[in-house]
Formats: structure tokens, C-alpha cells, sequence
């Protein structure tokens, strides 16, 4: 089959069927291995602040969530997290969180060039949301190599659906197209099975990210949050978010796609199904142990309890298992 000559309306077919097609799978595990071969990259996340501005729908850490108790990483910290992670074998530091405005573009710029400064053939991934062009421009200038800014959706109802109204789709995407611009690796992507998604959403995402040309996809389940108003909707399934793995894997054969964690959640082995379905990199927890269980996006997360080494072992197992092998890189995309 090949999927990139389908119809929109036959590849929503395909999205919308109910069972887990050998077929696609087979088709996304040979391009990754022939573009990456049975290489998994490792990204060191570190999840340095809960506080977050804004109030979109689904998740735990929202503004409007009175219930989360909320934590910052001094800058020290997060280096302690770096150096950690360095001895373990990473090469790509992921610093995430909420959009708070206490990480002014000076901190944030002195952080990064610092983390470039004491680990110098490491690669500094940001993902802290929407900024404005020149905070990204800075960040660049500090060192910064990656930004990751899921775009959620690219249906302009559907994003009204699951954001505040003071949010739009339209800034989100400049954005992206600005990230791209100013020379980053750029990663977008959306959840599965999101509150009021449908096949054609799912169409429109590929679209969308066929235009903006991504170096990086991230793409898991939607998992509720008992504290959101999505506490009673039900979450993203298992075949859907391999399916769509899959599918990203046969469009975009040379992105960094991750088996994310909360795809790990929603079944024990789902990381290891996500690498066989496409998936090519894997973002263990670099975050203080302490701290974990407060980065709660969605209920039931898992890897909050564990040191990072333990997590790191953990992963390389689950890695092996399934006949591929973490490497100690920076895991650049190729081109
Ligand atoms: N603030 C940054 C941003 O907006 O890009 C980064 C942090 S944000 C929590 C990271 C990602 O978590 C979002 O892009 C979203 O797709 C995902 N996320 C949030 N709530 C979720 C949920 N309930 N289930 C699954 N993923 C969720
Ligand atoms: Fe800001 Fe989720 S609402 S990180």
C-alpha cells in the first residue's frame, strides 16, 4: 500500500479501521531501519517547572487546576539533573514545562548557554510553549538546538474545543513556522483520541505537519485528568496511536519519533509496540524523583517512582526486547 498516494477520505479509512494492520506496521519498521537502522536515541527530560499561564482543557498542570501543587528547579538543580544524565550516556538534554513566566528569556538563555558551556557535545531541546519571535531568537543564540510545540490539532474548531478562547491555532502555528525559521530542529505533533477528534482531524494533522516539515513528531494517547474537564471523557486507544505511528513513520521517514510515556501508560509494553510501529526514540525522566508524581499531565503516569539510572535500565530492557538498541548520541535527524 502506499500511503502517501491515498485520499484524504481513504486514509481517514484506514485511521477509523478497528484492528492493528501487519501490513502498515511492517512498512514503518523498514523505513525506520533504513534511515536509522535498529538505533533508539535516548533524550534526557526534565520536567523543571508545574507552573503554567495558561488553561488549555486537557491538562493536569492547567492554571485552573486550584489542586496541583506546584514546584520550580533552581537552575542548579536542573544542571545537577544535566550532569546526572551525562554520566548515564545522554546527549540531549529536553527541558519542559509549563509556561511560567518566572523563567524569563534571561534565565532561560543563562541556563542554556550554561548547559552548553559544561556539556558541550550535548544537544539542549526546549519545550516551553509560546513564545514570542525574538525569546526564540535568544534562546537560539544561547545554544538552544530543539524546540518541541505540539501543535494539538490542526482543526481550527477542534482546537477552540479543547483550548480557552484567549489560545488559537493560528498563533500557535506561526510559532512553529517561526522556530523553523530561526534554524531550530523542530518537533510538532498532537494527542490520539483527544476529546471530540475525529478521522478527519486526524487527516488535517498529517497535512499540517506535511507543510511545516518537522524534524521531530510527538504523538501519544490522550490520557484524562481527574482535576480537568476532561475528567470523564474517555482516552486516546492503543491501535490507534500504533496505527498512527505507523502512518507518520511512511510520511515522514527521517523524523525522530518518540514512544512516549504516556503511550506506556495506557499498556505495559506500549513503548515497545510504539519502537515496532515506527517509533525511533525514547524520553526517560531526568527529573528529580521528588518532583515526579507533581508533573501530572494525566492520571496514572508512569516512571514517577524511579532514579534515573533505574529508568535508563528499564528502558534499554524494554529496547532490547524488542530487537533494537539505545545508543549514546546526540541523535541528530538525518537528512
Ligand atoms: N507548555 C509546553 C507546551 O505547551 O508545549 C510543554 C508542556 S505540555 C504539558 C506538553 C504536552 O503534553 C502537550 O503538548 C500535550 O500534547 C501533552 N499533554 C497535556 N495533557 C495531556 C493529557 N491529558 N494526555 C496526554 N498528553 C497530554
Ligand atoms: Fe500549560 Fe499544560 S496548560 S503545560
Amino acid at each position: 500500500m502506499d500511503v502517501l498516494a491515498l485520499t484524504d477520505g481513504e486514509l481517514a479509512e484506514i485511521i477509523n479501521a478497528d484492528r492493528y494492520d501487519a501490513e502498515l506496521r511492517a512498512q514503518a519498521d523498514a523505513l525506520r531501519r533504513e534511515h536509522y537502522g535498529i538505533d533508539v536515541y535516548i533524550r534526557g527530560l526534565i520536567e523543571f517547572t508545574n507552573v503554567c499561564k495558561n488553561d488549555c482543557l486537557y491538562c493536569g498542570i492547567r492554571r485552573g487546576n486550584a489542586s496541583a501543587e506546584r514546584y520550580r528547579l533552581e537552575s542548579e538543580d536542573i544542571l545537577g539533573c544535566c550532569e546526572t544524565g551525562y554520566r548515564l550516556g545522554f546527549r540531549t538534554f529536553v527541558l519542559q514545562g509549563g509556561e511560567d513566566p518566572h523563567y524569563t528569556d534571561e534565565i532561560v538563555c543563562s541556563l542554556v548557554s550554561e548547559i552548553k558551556r559544561r556539556f558541550s557535545d550535548c544537544a539542549v531541546t526546549l519545550s516551553i510553549g509560546e513564545k514570542e519571535r525574538d525569546s526564540y531568537a535568544a534562546y537560539k543564540a544561547a545554544g538552544a538546538d530543539r524546540y518541541l510545540l505540539r501543535h494539538e490539532t490542526a482543526s481550527d474548531e477542534h482546537y477552540k474545543r479543547l483550548h480557552p478562547k484567549e489560545m488559537s491555532l493560528s498563533h500557535r502555528k506561526q510559532c512553529l513556522f517561526d522556530l523553523k525559521e530561526l534554524g531550530y530542529q523542530v518537533g510538532s505533533g498532537f494527542m490520539v483520541g483527544s476529546p471530540y477528534q475525529t478521522a478527519e482531524n486526524l487527516v488535517e494533522d498529517i497535512r499540517f505537519l506535511q507543510q511545516l516539515k518537522p524534524d521531530m513528531i510527538g504523538v501519544g494517547p490522550f490520557i484524562p485528568h481527574s482535576e480537568t474537564p476532561f475528567a470523564y471523557f474517555a482516552g486516546g486507544g492503543l491501535e490507534l496511536t500504533l496505527r498512527m505511528l505507523s502512518i507518520l513513520r511512511c510520511f515522514f521517514p527521517n523524523a525522530l519519533i518518540p514512544a512516549t510515556t504516556a503511550l506506556g501508560t495506557i499498556h505495559p509494553r506500549g513503548r515497545e509496540m510504539g519502537l515496532q510501529s515506527g517509533a525511533n526514540v525514547v524520553m526517560p525522566n531526568l527529573s528529580p524523583v521528588s518532583k515526579r508524581k507533581l508533573y501530572s499531565l494525566y492520571d496514572n503516569k508512569i516512571c514517577t517512582g524511579e532514579e534515573a539510572a533505574e529508568c535508563l535500565k528499564c528502558l534499554a530492557g524494554r529496547v532490547e526486547s524488542v530487537g533494537y538498541k539505545i545508543v549514546v548520541s546526540r541523535g541528530d535527524v538525518k537528512k
